[in-house]
Order: structure tokens, then sequence, then C-alpha cells
């Protein structure tokens, strides 16, 4: 079992800190939620466990099975398991698809050996039809031109082709249509097993309609402020997110817990 640990994170972007103390711990085999209002770090959070350079770590820390990842760089971290599906994925021209991932794939392999082309390209295939993508996919560059939707489904793909240890999906939601929603939601379930992780973050309950999830948390105003299961996602759904400030006591964007709901909330049970 492999563990990815969020210690009370702090991440400043030009000076401005956005997450203010996270605290995580998701485990191989476990498919954790973070739901939360726009504007309240979730992305933030993504991109700094992935080690994205605009957002700087002014204290706490992130650990792949107690080691801390904060010196590695992106590349380093995605060789060692961890991958982050983009929220807004970015187009690049002149690189194909398969050429990308392709490139990924051998830069994970030993030195000396190679990628075997017959098996990547069957590979390949098999996770196009998977996710009833178009298949002229490999050839096409990098999501130039795709549709919302593609860009998504494309960002699964390689997911799937990476096999990470522990995957982040950020808003993977965004975009897809009701057919497109149940393909990546099935998609994602099928990669649930002993050695993947996945932290799911998503503005609504739609997406959670269609995958299994043993555990949501509640973001706002960069902290995770509730911790629970399924439950709190229809009651999301169902009365939106002001509750969470009623019932922890938090006025308006202060996200700082007043009472002691966090200290004992599913958080002590998660990391038992
Ligand atoms: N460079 C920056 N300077 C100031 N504020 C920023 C910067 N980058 C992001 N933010 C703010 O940080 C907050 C969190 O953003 P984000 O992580 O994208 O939220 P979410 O994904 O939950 O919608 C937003 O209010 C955003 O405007
Ligand atoms: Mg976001």
């Amino acid at each position: 079992m492999r563990r990815l640990e969020i210690k009370n994170l702090h991440t400043t972007a030009d000076d401005f800190e956005i997450l203010k103390g996270v605290n995580l711990l998701i485990k191989t085999g476990e498919v954790h939620a973070v739901m939360g209002p726009n504007g309240t770090g979730k992305s933030t959070l993504a991109s700094t466990i992935m080690g994205y350079y605009k957002y700087q770590v002014s204290a706490g820390d992130i650990l792949l099975d107690d080691e801390s990842i904060l010196p590695l760089t992106v590349d380093e971290r995605s060789r060692r398991g961890i991958f982050l599906a983009m929220q807004h994925p970015y187009e690049i021209s002149g690189i194909t698809n398969a050429d990308f991932i392709k490139a990924a794939l051998q830069a994970r392999m030993k030195e000396g050996e190679r990628l075997s082309l017959y098996r990547f390209i069957k590979h390949f295939d098999r996770v196009v039809n998977d996710l009833q993508m178009n298949p002229d996919l490999p050839h096409r560059y990098l999501n130039e031109g795709f549709s919302g939707g593609e860009k998504k489904r494309n960002e699964i793909l390689q997911m799937k082709m990476l096999k990470p240890n522990f995957a982040i999906l950020d808003e993977i939601d965004s975009g897809l249509d009701v057919d497109a929603l149940k393909i990546v939601g099935d998609n994602i379930n099928q990669m649930r097993g002993p050695d993947f992780g996945a932290l799911i973050i998503t503005h609504y309950q739609r997406l959670l309609d269609y995958i299994d999830v043993d555990y949501v948390h509640i973001m706002m105003g960069g902290r995770i402020v509730m911790s629970g299961g399924t439950e709190l996602i229809e009651k999301i759904d169902k009365d939106g997110y002001e509750w969470v400030k009623a019932e922890l006591g938090l006025e308006n964007g202060d996200a700082k817990p007043v009472s002691s709901v966090l200290k004992d909330c599913a958080f002590k049970g998660l990391r038992e």
C-alpha cells in the first residue's frame, strides 16, 4: 500500500495565500472526492501536489510514502506514480497524442529498455475503444481542436495508459454530456484496485453518481472543513454549501472552523 499525505499545506501564488492548512491522507485502494464552491482552492491543491511552478508551498508538506516530494520536479513526481488530469488541459500543436504518451511511457522505463511499439499500439487502441473515442485520435495533435468533452476523455486516456498509483482528477466532469459522464465514470471505476488511489475534485455531485467513492471532503476558503462519506454528496446536491458554513459557524469568506467539529470528525477515523 502506498500513501499520499498532505500535511498542513499552505500555498501562495503571487504572495496571495490560497491554501491555508490542508490535511488529507490518501492510500492506494481508496477513492476520495473533494467538493467545494468555486474559488476555494481545489485546483490549487491539485496543482500544488503535482508541483506546478506558479504555486509556492509556504508551510506544511506533501509526503509520498513518508518522503517529502516538495523538492521533486513535476516529471519526477509523475514517474513516482502521481498523475494530474487538469481542469483546463493544454493544447500542444506539433505533438501527436500517440507520441506524447509514448514519450511519457518511455520515460518511466529503465535505462536501456525500449517500449514495444506493437504492445503500445494495441494498448492505445484498446483504451481509445474503452473511452469510445474517435479512432483517428492517436494521430491528432495533443488536444488541438478537441471539444471540451474530448479533452477530458483524453486526460482519462492518459491516466489509463500511464497507470498511476495516485490520480488527481480536477473537474473531469466539466464539459461532459451525460453519456460521456457515464463512460468516464465507468473507466475511473475500472481503475479501482489495490494499486490505485484517486482524488476526484468536483463542483457538482453528478460525476459521483457514476463513481464509487469512499470518502468525501468539503473544501472552503483554502481548507478542508468537513470530511465524511457519500451522505455528504447527497446533502450538497440537495442543499448546496450554505449549511456547511452554518453548521461549522463559519463567517462568509472565512473558512476557519470555529467549532470543534473538524477535530472530532471523520478525519481521525480516516487516519487510523
Ligand atoms: N496568482 C494568483 N493571485 C491571486 N489569487 C489567485 C491566484 N491564482 C489563483 N488565485 C485565487 O485563488 C482562489 C482559488 O483558486 P482555485 O484553486 O482555482 O479554486 P477552485 O479550483 O476551487 O475553483 C481563487 O479565488 C483564485 O482567484
Ligand atoms: Mg478549479
